[in-house]
C-alpha cells in the first residue's frame, strides 16, 4: 500500500477520507435545502396573512381531492393557530359555515363565517357538543399530541387522536360528507385505515409535498361518508 510522504495517509485512507468528507457535503447540502425549503413557506405564509406553513398542506389536499365546496359546513380538529380555519372559510365562501376546536385559543381575527373553539377532543362537553352540533359536509383533523420523542408513546398518542377524530366525523358528518385526518405512519396505522373503510366510500393516503422532510406525518382522506 502506498504512503503519502506529506500526510503520512495510506492511498486508501486518503481516498476513504475524502469520500467520507463528499458524502458530508451532499448530507449539509440535503439539510440546508431542506431548511431553505421550510423557511420558504413560513415566509410565505406570513406574507400571506396565515399564522401558519400548515395552510399549504390542506391547499394541496384541496387541489387534489376537492373536500371542501362553496357553502359547506366545515369542522376542524385542532385549528390553532387558524390557518386551515382562514383557509377552509375562504374556499366554503360566504354561505358556508367553519367551525374549529383546539385546546388552545386562535388569536388571529378570524372572518364571520368562522369561529374558533377551545376544547379537547377527548372530552368534548354537553355545552360545547351543542354549540358546535352536527350535519357536516367537511371534518378535518391536523391535531397532533405533544411529542415525547418515544416513537412508540407518539404514535400511540397519534392513533388515539386520529380515533378520536374519525369517531367524531362518523357522529357529526352527513352522509356523503368528506374527512382530511393527519396520522403518523407506523404502529397500529393499518388498523386505522380499515376503520376508515368501513365509514367512506374511498380513501386515498397523500403526502403534501409542504410536508417537512423529516415529518412521519401523512394525511388519509376518506370521501363519501356511508
Ligand atoms: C399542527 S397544529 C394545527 C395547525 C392548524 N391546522 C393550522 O393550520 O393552524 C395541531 C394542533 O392540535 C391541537 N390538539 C392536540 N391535541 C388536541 C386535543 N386533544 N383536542 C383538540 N386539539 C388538540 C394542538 O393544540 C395544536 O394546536
Amino acid at each position: 500500500m502506498k504512503r503519502n510522504r506529506k500526510t503520512g495517509k495510506t492511498q486508501d485512507k486518503k481516498n476513504q477520507s475524502s469520500g467520507n468528507k463528499k458524502s458530508a457535503n451532499k448530507v449539509n447540502r440535503v439539510v440546508k435545502g431542506r431548511q431553505q425549503w421550510a423557511d420558504h413557506l413560513t415566509e410565505k405564509a406570513k406574507q400571506e396573512n396565515y399564522p401558519a406553513r400548515s395552510v399549504y398542506k390542506l391547499m394541496e389536499i384541496q387541489k387534489k381531492f376537492t373536500i371542501i365546496q362553496k357553502g359547506s359546513r366545515v369542522l376542524d380538529f385542532g385549528c390553532a393557530p387558524g390557518s386551515w380555519l382562514l383557509y377552509a372559510a375562504k374556499t366554503a365562501g360566504e354561505n358556508g359555515r367553519v367551525n374549529g376546536i383546539d385546546l388552545k385559543s386562535v388569536e388571529i381575527e378570524l372572518p364571520s363565517n368562522a369561529t374558533a373553539f377551545v376544547g379537547d377532543i377527548f372530552d368534548m362537553n354537553e355545552e360545547l357538543a351543542a354549540v358546535v352540533g352536527k350535519g357536516y359536509d367537511v371534518i378535518l383533523s391536523d391535531m397532533a399530541p405533544a411529542t415525547t420523542g418515544r416513537k412508540d408513546v407518539d404514535e400511540a398518542r397519534s392513533i388515539a387522536l386520529c380515533q378520536a377524530a374519525l369517531k367524531a366525523a362518523s357522529d357529526l358528518l352527513e352522509t356523503g360528507g368528506n374527512f382530511v385526518c393527519k396520522i403518523f405512519q407506523g404502529g397500529d396505522f393499518k388498523h386505522f385505515e380499515n376503520d376508515f373503510k368501513a365509514i367512506f366510500s374511498s380513501h386515498s393516503i397523500f403526502r403534501p409535498e409542504s410536508c417537512r422532510k423529516s415529518s412521519k406525518e401523512i394525511y388519509i382522506i376518506g370521501k363519501g361518508r356511508k
